[in-house]
């Protein structure tokens, strides 16, 4: 392991950008690096490495790629986007569904190692994973093939921008379906969260309520996470003109589909 819990491997290659100055952050505030930062720079290993999920997020995932499966067949999608795919969870979901599938995430080395398993495994010809930013559609939208796209932001995403609004926005400009999947301001959801966050390696320096209703959790190394009570995803909704479809709810959270527009 490398310093802070983060795992040696490629991703943390380029690490020593966590302490550069003048880096531009996601949230757009020159030398405070940000979430894309904390992401693209090796964070993502360790927020996305099952071995460090509390054992009662499983079924809240569990619950994700179900809630995919059901949007993709019941609104009969022809593709299907991961935004933030780390590992392409849901590669699955397109494959048992019969659909293509585009998995974006900021992190290179995950976007490596995608291609090559879907390489492996012979999906090429309707499988593909590109490096990009969820805030920013117009770097991979041009790779979306198919014309009822699922654009998937999973495992509260959404959580991690600053302003969630954006990138449902501009999603929402490519049109389709979108599901969305959110941590909830429960007691028990943030104390899931917290031994999550900590067994990533994150040292948390602020845990607050966040602007949306649920707790906002800020760590070193420019992490940062926010969960959303019903109220704070039915405002983030309305301030993005999308119409909600179907919602499921789990202890942990929720999966809402929607309607961008
Ligand atoms: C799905 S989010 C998980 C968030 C975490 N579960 C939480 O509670 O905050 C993490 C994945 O999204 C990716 N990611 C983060 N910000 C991104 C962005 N702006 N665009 C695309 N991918 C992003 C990361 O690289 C990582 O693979």
């Amino acid at each position: 392991m490398s310093h802070r819990g983060y795992p040696k491997g490629e991703d943390s290659l380029e690490s020593a950008a966590f302490t550069q100055s003048g880096v531009q952050g996601a949230g757009g505030v020159p030398g405070v690096l940000g979430p894309a930062s904390f992401y693209r720079d090796g964070g993502a290993r360790a927020i996305m490495r099952a071995a460090n999920f509390p054992d009662e997020l499983l079924p809240f995932l569990q619950m994700e790629g179900l809630a995919a499966m059901d949007a993709v067949c019941r609104h009969e999608c022809d593709s299907l986007v991961e935004l933030g795919c780390y590992d392409g969870r849901a590669l699955e979901v397109a494959r048992a569904a019969g659909v293509r599938y585009l998995g974006v995430d900021v992190n290179p080395g995950a976007i490596d190692s995608l291609n090559r398993r879907i390489g492996d495994e012979g999906l090429g010809d309707r499988a593909r994973a590109v490096l990009g930013d969820a805030l920013h559609c117009q770097e991979w939208s041009s790779e979306v093939t198919g014309e009822r796209p699922l654009h998937l932001l999973p495992f509260n995403l959404v959580g991690n921008f600053t302003e969630p609004e954006k990138v449902l926005a501009g999603v929402g400009g490519l049109g389709g379906l979108a599901l969305i999947s959110v941590f909830n301001e429960e007691p028990w959801t943030t104390e899931v969260r917290r031994a999550y966050y900590t067994a990533c390696g994150i040292g948390i320096v602020e845990e607050v309520p966040g602007p949306y209703g649920g707790v906002l959790f800020r760590g070193d190394q420019g992490f940062r996470s926010q969960s959303f009570s019903s109220r704070g995803v039915a405002d983030l909704l309305s301030a993005t003109g999308a119409a909600t479809v179907r919602e499921r709810t789990h202890r942990l959270g929720r999966c809402i589909t929607v309607r961008l527009t």
